[in-house]
C-alpha cells in the first residue's frame, strides 16, 4: 500500500491550479442517468471516487467515453440494471445519489445502505422520506434500498436536518416528477447550486438553488448538455492552508473567493494576507507563525466540517489557543490522535476540541482515517520537524488530485513510496 513521505521544514512558494469539485461531479455523474440523449461533463478531477462512480454506472449499462482533454462523454440509452451493489457503495458513500435519478426516470431502483463511516452514522433516511412523499414505494431490507413508482409527483419536503447529498438526490428526482414540489430547509453550498445548474442546462425546470427553499417544477423529459464542474473549494481552502501553515506564499488558480468566504476570513484572522482576483486567491504568511483561530463548523455559508481538520493542523503550530466545534458530524476528530503523536497539543471534550499550539511537530508514522484527516497530516508534515510517514494515504487519492505533485511543485519535499 502507497504512503507519503514528508520531510517538513519547507516554506511553500508558488502557483497551483485547482482541479473540478469532487461533490459536484459526484452528483453530476448521477445526474446524467436522467438524460434522454449523451452528454459531456468536463474539468473532471482524477479520482477514485470519480472511477467508482463511473463503474458503478458503467455496470448499470451507462456507456462513458473518457477523453484526457474533453471530460467524459455518457450515454444512457443501453441502461439494463437499476442496481447499486454493496460491493461498490460500501467504498463511496455518494453512490446513494442514483437512487433519485433511478426511481424519476425508471420507476425502479434497487440501491445498497451505505451503512456508517469513519465520521459518523450518516443515515440516509431524509432521502427515503422524501422520495416517498413523491410518490415511491420503498422497502429497505437485505442491506437495500428497493424503489417501485408510477411517474413521481411533487411534494412539499421539508427537510429536518440539512443534508447535501439529500438535497441533491431528491431535487433530481423532483425534476421528472409531475407538478411541483418545494423542498425546504435545502442545502445552500456551491455543489447544490452547480448540480441545479446542470440540471437546468438539460432543460430542467429549478428555481432557489443556494437558498434555502428550491422550487422545481417537473418536466416530462430531460436532454443532455454539456457541462464544466466547479472548482473545488474544499483543495483550494487546503492548499491556502498549505501556504498559512508553512509560513509561505501560495497563489491557487482556476478557483475564485466567493465559494471560500468563510475559509478565506479565518485565514485573514490567522495574520495571513489575502489577495483575491477574478480566477485566483494568494496567500502570504511573509514567514510569520500562524495566530490561532477559533471556528465552529455548519452547513454553508459557514465554516465547512471538510475544513476542520485542516485547521486543527494549523492551529496545531499557531501562536495561541483555539476552540475548534463540529456541529454537522458527530465523530469528526480521528485526526486528533495522530496529530498528538506528532506533539500537537489538543483536549477533545465532546464536539469541541481545545487546541494549544506549539512551536514545533515533529515528524512520526501516522496513519490517515478518512479524506480530510489525511490532508491535516500531511499539513502537519510539512511543517513538522524531521520525516513523516502517512499510511491509508488510499482515503486521500478519494478527493485529491495528484496532492504530492501540486505541493513538490510549490517546494514540499514529499513523495509517494511504496509499501
Ligand atoms: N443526515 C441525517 N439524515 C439524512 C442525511 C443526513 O440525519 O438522511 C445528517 C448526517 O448524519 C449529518 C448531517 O445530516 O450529521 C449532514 O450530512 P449531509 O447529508 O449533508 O452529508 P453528505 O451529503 O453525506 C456531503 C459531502 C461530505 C460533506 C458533507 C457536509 C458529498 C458527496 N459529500 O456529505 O463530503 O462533509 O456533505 O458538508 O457531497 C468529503 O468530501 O470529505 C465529505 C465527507
Amino acid at each position: 500500500m502507497d504512503k507519503l513521505l514528508i520531510y517538513g521544514g519547507a516554506r511553500l512558494d508558488g502557483e497551483v491550479r485547482i482541479s473540478g469539485a469532487k461533490n459536484a461531479v459526484l452528483p453530476i455523474l448521477a445526474a446524467t442517468l436522467l438524460a434522454d440523449g449523451p452528454m459531456r461533463v468536463a474539468n473532471v478531477p482524477h479520482l477514485h471516487d470519480v472511477t467508482t462512480m463511473m463503474e458503478l454506472l458503467g455496470r448499470m449499462g451507462v456507456s462513458l467515453t473518457v477523453d484526457e482533454r474533453m471530460g467524459i462523454e455518457t450515454d444512457t440509452k443501453g441502461i439494463h440494471t437499476l442496481r447499486a451493489a454493496y460491493e461498490l457503495v460500501k467504498t463511496m458513500r455518494a453512490s446513494i445519489l442514483v437512487l433519485g435519478p433511478l426511481v424519476a426516470r425508471f420507476g425502479e431502483a434497487e440501491v445498497s445502505l451505505p451503512g456508517g463511516c469513519a465520521i459518523g452514522s450518516r443515515p440516509v433516511n431524509l432521502h427515503v422520506d422524501g422520495l416517498r412523499a413523491m410518490g415511491a414505494d420503498i422497502t429497505v431490507e437485505g442491506g437495500y434500498i428497493r424503489a417501485k413508482a408510477g411517474r413521481l409527483h411533487g411534494a412539499r419536503l421539508v427537510l429536518d436536518v440539512i443534508t447535501v447529498t439529500g438535497t441533491e438526490n431528491l431535487m433530481m428526482a423532483a425534476v421528472l416528477a409531475e407538478g411541483r414540489t418545494i423542498i425546504e430547509n435545502a442545502a445552500r453550498e456551491p455543489e447544490v447550486v452547480d448540480l441545479a445548474n446542470c440540471l437546468i442546462a438539460m432543460g430542467a425546470n429549478i428555481e432557489g438553488a443556494g437558498t434555502d427553499t428550491i422550487t422545481i417544477h417537473g418536466v416530462e423529459r430531460l436532454n443532455g448538455c454539456d457541462y464544466d464542474i466547479l472548482p473545488d473549494r474544499i483543495e483550494t481552502g487546503t492548499f491556502l492552508v498549505a501556504g498559512a501553515i508553512s509560513g509561505g506564499r501560495v497563489r491557487v488558480k482556476r478557483t475564485y473567493a466567493s465559494i471560500v468566504d468563510s475559509v478565506l476570513q479565518k485565514l485573514r484572522a490567522t495574520g495571513a494576507e489575502v489577495r483575491v482576483g477574478e480566477d485566483w486567491i494568494e496567500l502570504d504568511m511573509h514567514g510569520e507563525r500562524p495566530r490561532a483561530v477559533d471556528l465552529q463548523t455548519a452547513p454553508y455559508p459557514a465554516f465547512p466540517t471538510d475544513m476542520q481538520a485542516q485547521f486543527t493542523a494549523l492551529n496545531a503550530v499557531a501562536d495561541g489557543v483555539a476552540s475548534i466545534t463540529e456541529t454537522v458530524f458527530e465523530n469528526r476528530f480521528m485526526h486528533v490522535q495522530e496529530l498528538q503523536r506528532m506533539g500537537a497539543s489538543i483536549q477533545v471534550n465532546g464536539n469541541t476540541a481545545i487546541v494549544r499550539g506549539v512551536p514545533e511537530l515533529t515528524g512520526a508514522p501516522v496513519m490517515a482515517t478518512d479524506l480530510r484527516a489525511s490532508a491535516s497530516l500531511i499539513l502537519a508534515g510539512l511543517v513538522a520537524k524531521g520525516e513523516t510517514l502517512v499510511d491509508r494515504i488510499y482515503h486521500i487519492d478519494r478527493g485529491y488530485e495528484c496532492i504530492e505533485e501540486k505541493l513538490a511543485q510549490l517546494g514540499a519535499r514529499i513523495r509517494r513510496v511504496a509499501g
